[in-house]
């Protein structure tokens, strides 16, 4: 299957896959069938993290599945307790996934008590330097811990993930990001399934085009502008969920979806002001 692409805003010779893969919690020899079915059905963005502790498996499923490493984009995030060490960190990933350069590396939250991410941002902007990995952004950036990073270097993130689901639309931090000429990329796009696939918005426009309300909600996250990075381990869903990019709802269909979001739409309250993860 052929997917969708779309320029980066940073860099518009540069094309992006619409939607790409979650890889957590997948590990071990189950997690790299996984993610060598979902490269077999035609993903070309696999997102990781160092946290996932799954670069290697990342890497082995890439290896197996033969395909050249030209034609898929490896992203990975830096953990907290590496703010201070960032170009290292990257360095590590590079060993453990044998890999010579990574495509994208994000600082994984901004862990604001700690006050590091600043560091954090010129570790990455050094390894870019270095040509250790090709672009570099943040996930669970706000848009003060954005501008404080922009301010100070005067280099701007090629990409924001954040939770971003219909429970959680994030209309105001998508107007920052693109604003700014970032890339929104969403975690837990489809707010790991349960009671919003039984919402009218989301069956209505599942039956109207025909697709699961999982598809749905990727189309309706498609239309947005942002980049969902669905994870299934399961190959039909992979396929289901990949198709979901060549959907197009009706403007109706998306303001219906984008009506169910909620002022307490977190999945588990992790507001990047507060939530720490090392
Ligand atoms: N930056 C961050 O802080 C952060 C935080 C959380 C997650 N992430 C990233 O975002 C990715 C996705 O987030 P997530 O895994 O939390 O949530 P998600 O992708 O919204 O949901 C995944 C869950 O939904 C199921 N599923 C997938 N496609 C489906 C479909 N079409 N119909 C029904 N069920 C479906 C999966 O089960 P099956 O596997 O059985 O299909 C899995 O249980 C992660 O893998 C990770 O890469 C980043």
């Amino acid at each position: 299957m052929s997917i969708p692409t779309r320029p980066l805003p940073s860099a518009p010779d540069v094309e992006l896959p619409a939607i790409g893969l979650g890889t957590y919690p997948l590990r071990g020899s189950d997690g790299v069938a996984a993610m060598r079915s979902a490269l077999e059905a035609g993903y070309r963005f696999v997102d990781t993290a160092v946290n996932y502790r799954n670069e290697r498996e990342v890497a082995e499923a890439l290896q197996q599945s033969g395909l050249p490493r030209e034609d898929v984009w490896v992203q990975t995030k830096v953990p907290g307790r590496d703010h201070r060490g960032a170009r290292r960190c990257v360095e590590t990933t590079l060993q453990v996934m044998d890999l010579e350069v990574v495509d994208s590396v994000l600082i994984h939250w901004p862990n604001p008590s700690r006050d590091e991410y600043l560091a954090a941002w010129e570790g990455l902007i050094e390894a870019r330097e270095r040509g250790l990995v090709r672009h570099i952004g943040v996930s669970n950036f706000h848009v003060h811990h954005l501008d404080r990073i922009i301010e100070a270097t005067g280099v701007t993130p090629f990409a924001n993930q954040i939770e971003l689901h219909p429970y959680l639309p994030q209309e105001e931090m998508r107007a920052a990001d693109s604003e700014r000429g970032i890339l929104t990329q969403s975690w837990s796009p489809i707010a790991r399934g349960g009671d919003l696939f039984e919402e009218p918005a989301v069956t209505a426009a599942a039956e109207a085009h025909g697709i699961s309300p999982g598809q749905a909600v990727l189309a309706w996250q498609v239309s947005l502008g942002a980049m969902p990075l669905p994870k299934s381990a399961d190959p039909q869903r992979q396929r289901d969920n990949l198709a979901a990019a060549s959907v197009a709802l009706t403007e109706a269909e998306v303001d219906a979806i984008s009506a169910l979001g909620r002022p307490d739409g977190r999945l588990f309250d992790a507001d990047p002001d507060h939530h720490e993860e090392l």
